[in-house]
């Protein structure tokens, strides 16, 4: 169990009064365990988009914070997820994406049904009291949302509280949007300072994107925090770009999901760390139906340099926080809410008895 201390972060004190986290909770290796251990092995993780398991038999395999999982459609098109770790010796019984009725390591051969049930292993005649049923694939449990397949790495179950925002998404109308591009991002920054950024309630966005904020309305920008999601809402005045027309809606489900939802599109960012330093965000673009070619490649180029003015400041945010003068920092209490919040909830999660 990773030691805690004087790292603590005092989250019985009001914005007003409370600082920052400690700089270890950004570089340290022992909190990259608790992140690991306690937060995102714990909690529900997107792994998948509906429209990648359109038919029965499609499966999906991928590695999120470190833990190997397929998703797959069965025969009867229930959506089902398991470990991709095979239970002679490790390895992966399902690679990239495909459509199949049954699971095989490729090593030595075993093979499992869609259930997870192990349904040949060749020269095992000897082994003392083998029973199959011993040797099923470890499931995971799943659950859809919105357009969104979403899995819990460690296997247990817990609740998945995004109603609120939920309901938001769903009347803006998410799950008809289509995918149509993804981008992986690698940044040399802890996982937890890209989601401090999207958590500063716009703070940032008129010093650090001014191309984006001259189309943003500022005095109508607003977020609220619910129990592990939060909503930051903006009204365009952009009455020219259909890009970002009307309310564009920013959502975080604690503790790495955070979509926005912004005039005919959507895009989704999950960021996972790769080491306390490093941390890789996946980009998944969804559009309305009739959006054209043009359009989409535009949109792309201006959330591409978005991200590229994100990516900046977030890398510089951990060079500082490794300078020997880095010292925790106040929140900006009218806007920083959701950002205070994250906070609060990693460090129930530390300090969890389990
Ligand atoms: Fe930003």
């Amino acid at each position: 169990m990773p030691r805690l201390g004087r790292h603590d972060f005092n989250a019985k004190l009001p914005i007003e009064s409370a600082r920052t986290p400690a700089a270890a909770w950004y570089m340290d290796q022992n909190y990259h365990e608790l992140d690991l251990g306690r937060v995102l092995h714990t909690s529900w993780q997107v792994v998948a988009h509906q429209q990648q398991l359109d038919r029965p038999g499609a499966y999906l395999a991928g590695c999120t914070s470190g833990q190997p999982w397929v998703v797959l459609r069965d025969a009867q098109g229930d959506l089902k997820a398991f470990a991709n770790v095979c239970r002679h010796n490790g390895t992966p019984v399902a690679e990239g994406r495909g459509v199949t009725d049954k699971l095989v390591c490729r090593y030595h051969g075993w093979s499992y049904d869609l259930g997870g049930r192990l349904l040949k292993a060749p020269r095992i005649a000897g082994i003392a009291d083998f029973d199959r049923d011993d040797f099923a694939l470890a499931p995971l449990p799943v659950k859809v949302f919105g357009p969104l397949i979403l899995v819990i790495l460690n296997g247990k179950g817990c609740d998945f509280q995004a109603d609120e925002v939920g309901q938001s998404l769903n009347q803006q109308r998410w799950e008809q949007l289509i995918l149509r591009h993804h981008r992986r991002y690698e940044l040399a920054c802890n996982w937890k300072v890209f989601v401090d950024n999207y958590l500063d309630g716009g703070y940032h966005v008129p010093s650090l994107h001014q191309d984006l904020a001259s189309d943003l309305d500022f005095d109508s920008y607003r977020t609220s925090t619910f129990a592990r999601s939060s909503l930051q809402t903006v009204v365009s005045d952009d009455e020219s770009g259909e890009r970002l027309a009307g309310e564009a809606l920013y959502v975080w489900i604690y503790p790495n999901i955070m979509i926005n939802r912004y005039g005919p599109m959507m895009d989704i960012n999950v960021v996972t760390p790769l080491s306390p330093s490093r941390c890789l965000v996946t980009f998944d673009w969804y559009f309305e139906a009739d959006c054209t070619d043009q359009f989409i490649e535009q949109s792309l180029l201006a959330s591409d340099q978005v991200q590229r003015e994100d990516i900046e400041v977030c890398e510089a945010v951990q060079r500082g926080m490794g300078s020997l003068h880095f010292r925790p920092g106040p929140y900006a209490p009218r806007v920083e809410m959701g950002k205070f919040e994250f906070h609060r909830l990693l460090a129930a999660d530390y300090h969890r008895h389990d």
